[in-house]
């Protein structure tokens, strides 16, 4: 099976060809044209600017995602597009214009949660692993993303319980405001997790905010003004203290991220620990994961997803929709609605 992904939802026009044979994903093209250049300038995604963006670059990212691949629309099975959570403004885009080829072209028509994407990016190989695992059930995934910081439990395919969220900044986001406090420039998840590679990860004691709760919500605000208090105390900054802000916050982020989802990965008895999302980028998360699963679960399989599907892509958008497509969990082109608040 062949699957057109479209993903349009925040600042990133995306498209890709992924094929779905016997319960593994291969991926034979993605495309993403970034705004990461433009928001750049604003500090921020500013919403009407992000969709006049994606309407410039929508054909020409799916027309290049198909060269790619080889193949033209109608050796295509079905179309998959991100319809929700996001921008409304810019799911709009993607999902229109997935309604219309489906229309034109007679094709099967998924919607896919842009959550689920971020769960099935796990499902696509990695330059270090071309065969990824076939995961058995239950798996639990950690969800960090610039919106959204959830624990995500799957007994099956395509079945979804949220045992835990943030109950206000997501990890991506507090990333974004640490980064903003040191000028660090937009997007501030990569900025901070590069200086903090410089820094002293034990210099300040910053707070971790629920780490020992016995429910699987997470909350970030604290930490963040926390952040806030250490940085106006100071009397003068350098590049050396940046770092360690840098370090001793993404340690904190870290720590709690990895004692809840082990703590939920015990409690639910899991075979799988699992990544994604934006954050799933970071290297400290990536690593101190993978390490207490190992020291904690040893018998739990834990393969973060290759760095390429991190980030938003529509590679990810096409996985899941292949899965869908699999149960033939279709919409009629004119039923499909973007919905910017769309749960899991
Ligand atoms: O999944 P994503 O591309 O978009 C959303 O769905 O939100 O995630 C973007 C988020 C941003 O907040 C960005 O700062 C963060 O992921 N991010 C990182 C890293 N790379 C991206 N955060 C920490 N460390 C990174 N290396
Ligand atoms: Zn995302």
């Amino acid at each position: 099976m062949r699957i057109l992904g479209i993903e349009s939802s925040c600042d990133e026009t995306a498209a890709a060809v992924v094929t779905l044979v016997r319960g593994r994903c291969a991926v034979l093209s993605s495309v993403i044209a970034s705004q990461v250049e433009t928001h750049a300038k604003t500090g921020g995604v500013v919403p009407e600017v992000a969709a006049r963006e994606h309407v410039g670059a929508i054909m020409p990212v799916i027309e290049q995602a198909l060269a790619d691949a080889k193949l033209s629309l109608k050796k295509i099975d079905a179309i998959a597009v991100t319809r929700g959570p996001g921008l409304i403004t810019s799911l709009r885009i993607g999902v229109d214009v997935a309604r219309i080829l489906s229309y034109l072209l007679k094709k099967p028509l998924v919607g896919v949660n842009h959550l689920e994407g971020h769960l099935y990016a796990s499902w696509l190989p990695s330059v270090n692993r071309p065969v990824r695992s076939v995961f058995r059930f239950p798996i639990l995934t950690l969800i960090v993303s610039g919106g959204h910081t959830e624990l995500v439990l799957m007994r099956k395919h395509l079945q979804y319980r949220v045992l835990g969220v943030t109950r206000d900044d997501a990890a991506g986001e507090v990333f974004d405001k640490v980064a903003k406090m040191l000028d660090l420039g937009y997007p501030g998840g990569p900025a901070v997790s590069k200086l903090a590679f410089e820094g002293n990860s034990q210099a300040i004691v910053f707070p971790r905010p629920m780490i020992d709760s016995d429910d699987f919500d997470f909350s970030f605000a604290g930490l963040k003004t926390a952040v806030r208090y250490h940085i106006q105390k100071l009397k003068s900054r350098t590049r050396a203290i940046d770092a360690d802000i840098c370090a001793s916050f993404e340690q904190a982020v870290v720590d709690v991220l990895v004692a809840k989802t082990i703590r939920a990965a015990k409690k639910y008895k899991v075979t799988a620990v699992l990544l994604g999302g934006g954050v799933a980028a970071n290297r400290r998360l990536r690593e101190e994961l993978g390490e207490a699963v190992k020291k904690e679960l040893p018998k739990v399989s834990y393969e973060p997803p290759d760095l390429a599907y991190t980030t938003d892509n529509a590679a990810m958008i096409a996985a899941a929709g292949a899965f869908h497509a699999q149960a033939k969990h279709f919409t009629v082109w004119n039923k499909l609605e973007a919905d910017p608040n769309l749960g899991l």
